[in-house]
């Protein structure tokens, strides 16, 4: 049997993959990122914002009702310990057939409990010649949860927006890459921090990131 740090094969799920998710023809999500609220929790108006989530029933994907958004401050040192509300997803993006495509290659690469509820956060950030775009104004941080999903969906006329993953001793990120779009990263929440650098404009024009951040479980609650 092989074993990962000491642990047995059968009894890890996994620390971070990588994919490409081929499956995904991504012009049918970008529509979806132009019309997007504001989060009125940081300052700035660089990064809007929703957030749905959904449980899955054999080939469905079914919508859980409206929730708040709650991390603790153990977590979250910027927002922790304050319950927020986004908008829900649009309606028809849902209904997409790449959207479920998403959803389960999350669940399938996470291997996750057929009860498991996910959350589904859709994040773009924005930049301008003026004002660098965060994607991760907490800084290195964990979520508080168990699995993470980062799948990006387009990089519009942006440097920098490079995903870090640390382990909590090390001051050195042990993976550090640009995600590009169509690549989806699952970190295990528990084995690692993870960090995403600034964005800034490729050139004198405004920029933007998109990205599906999925977690299980969903960090919302009624
Ligand atoms: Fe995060």
């Amino acid at each position: 049997m092989q074993t990962v740090r000491g642990i047995t094969e059968l009894e890890y799920a996994f620390l971070f993959t990588l994919r490409k998710v081929n499956s995904i023809k991504l012009e049918g999500f970008k529509q979806f990122f132009n019309d997007m609220p504001v989060d009125p929790y940081i300052k700035g108006n660089y990064r809007s914002r929703r957030l749905s989530r959904f449980t899955v029933n054999g080939n469905e994907l079914i919508k859980l009702p409206h929730g708040y958004f709650y991390q603790s401050k153990d977590y979250n040192p910027l927002l922790g310990d304050i319950k927020r509300e986004f908008a829900e997803l649009d309606s028809a993006l849902i209904e997409l057939d790449i959207f479920k495509n998403l959803i389960f290659a999350f669940t399938d690469s996470c291997k996750l409990h057929p009860e498991a509820e996910i959350g589904v956060h859709q994040i773009r950030i924005s930049c301008s010649p003026d004002n660098l775009g965060n994607p991760a104004p907490e800084g290195i941080h964990r979520d508080g949860t168990d699995f993470i999903g980062i799948f990006s969906v387009d990089r519009d006329n942006i440097q920098g927006g490079e995903t870090h993953l640390y382990t909590a001793n090390q001051e050195e990120p042990i993976f550090s890459k640009v995600l590009n779009p169509g690549e989806l990263l699952l970190v295990n929440d528990h084995e690692f921090l993870h960090f995403t650098t600034p964005i800034k404009p490729g050139n004198n024009t405004p920029g933007t990131r998109d990205v599906f951040v999925l977690t299980s479980p969903s960090l919302l609650s009624d």
